[in-house]
């Protein structure tokens, strides 16, 4: 199976068979992601809720995208690695050019995601012909919350179907590389994926775009509710929980750590020791200085 290694590699698979998508934020989940043959990896400012404790994308900094980067590129050195711009971070190209320089830079991004259609073509298009990919992202877009009124499915109406198609448009003309649909209705998607030459990755999106992507956490079932459009290949959340409460059983009972878990010395040295320094005379000097 062809392995994308590069950002524009992605583009390749369009016509060949779906792509799959995950987000990572920090070294094992990255370390997961590869081993799993991820054909990219998202490092998306969902780490502001998944990783930071965040309610919502708003309060994530170029230095959040930075640090987490760096660190999912030491755990998956060989995918394609996608990181966001987050909220307000490419507000005029120029901008946009310093702060997707600091992720390419410094965290060896392939390519940057924005949110947001024609408003933000000038930024692709500049982004671009600097030498940086750029992926596009329309429909549910998060940093517009406020805007959208709350997490709401999108293009729902004439007037908006027409107008994220529009949208799409532009985003291609000006370059980009994919485009991540969110929350819109499978048919939208559907004809969005005919229309684009490049890959449409989907999340509640439907089935017929051209990959899918999962934040981490609602994959493998770590996150504390799931939204309706996520099966979760795994159940993370239970499983760690049970771990963590045999852990704690274990330990109570005297049963972790047993002997096999312990490092030994051997009695030669230790009966050495003791002839040199008997255990209970030490023992009893601490007693009698107390
Ligand atoms: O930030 C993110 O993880 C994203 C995905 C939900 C597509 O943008």
């Amino acid at each position: 199976m062809v392995r994308p290694k590069t950002a524009q590699d992605l583009g390749m698979l369009k016509a060949q068979r779906p792509q799959v998508w995950l987000t990572a934020y920090d070294f094992i989940q990255a370390q997961l992601a590869e081993a799993a043959s991820m054909d990219a990896i998202l490092v998306g400012d969902s780490l502001g809720m998944t990783m930071l404790g965040y309610s919502n994308t708003l309060a994530v900094t170029t230095d959040d995208m930075v640090y987490h980067a760096r660190v999912v590129r030491r755990g998956a050195p060989q995918t394609v690695m996608v990181v966001d711009l987050p909220f307000l971070t490419y507000r005029s190209p120029e901008i946009a050019l310093t702060n997707a320089g600091r992720l390419m830079q410094e965290a060896s991004a392939d390519a940057v995601k924005l949110e947001g259609g024609r408003r933000v073509a000038e930024c692709v298009q500049r982004l671009v012909s600097e030498g940086i990919p750029v992926v596009g992202h329309l429909g549910l877009t998060p940093q517009s919350v406020h805007i959208m009124g709350g997490y709401r499915v999108q293009a729902k109406t004439e007037e908006a179907i027409v107008q994220i198609l529009d949208d799409a448009q532009s985003l291609v003309q000006a370059g980009i590389t994919a485009l991540v649909l969110e929350g819109i209705p499978d048919r939208v998607a559907e004809l969005i994926t005919e229309r684009i030459a490049v890959p449409s990755i989907g999340i509640g999106a439907g089935q017929a775009t051209d990959g899918q992507v999962l934040v981490f956490h609602d994959c493998l079932g770590l996150s504390e509710r799931t939204p309706k459009f996520v099966t979760p290949f795994a159940q993370g959340r239970q499983v760690l929980g049970q771990g963590l409460e045999q852990y704690r059983e274990a330990v109570l009972n005297g049963t972790f750590p047993d002997s096999d878990h312990a490092y030994h010395i051997a009695d030669k040295e230790w009966a050495r020791f003791q002839s040199r320094c008997p255990l209970s005379d030490t023992m009893s000097q601490e007693v009698k200085r107390d």
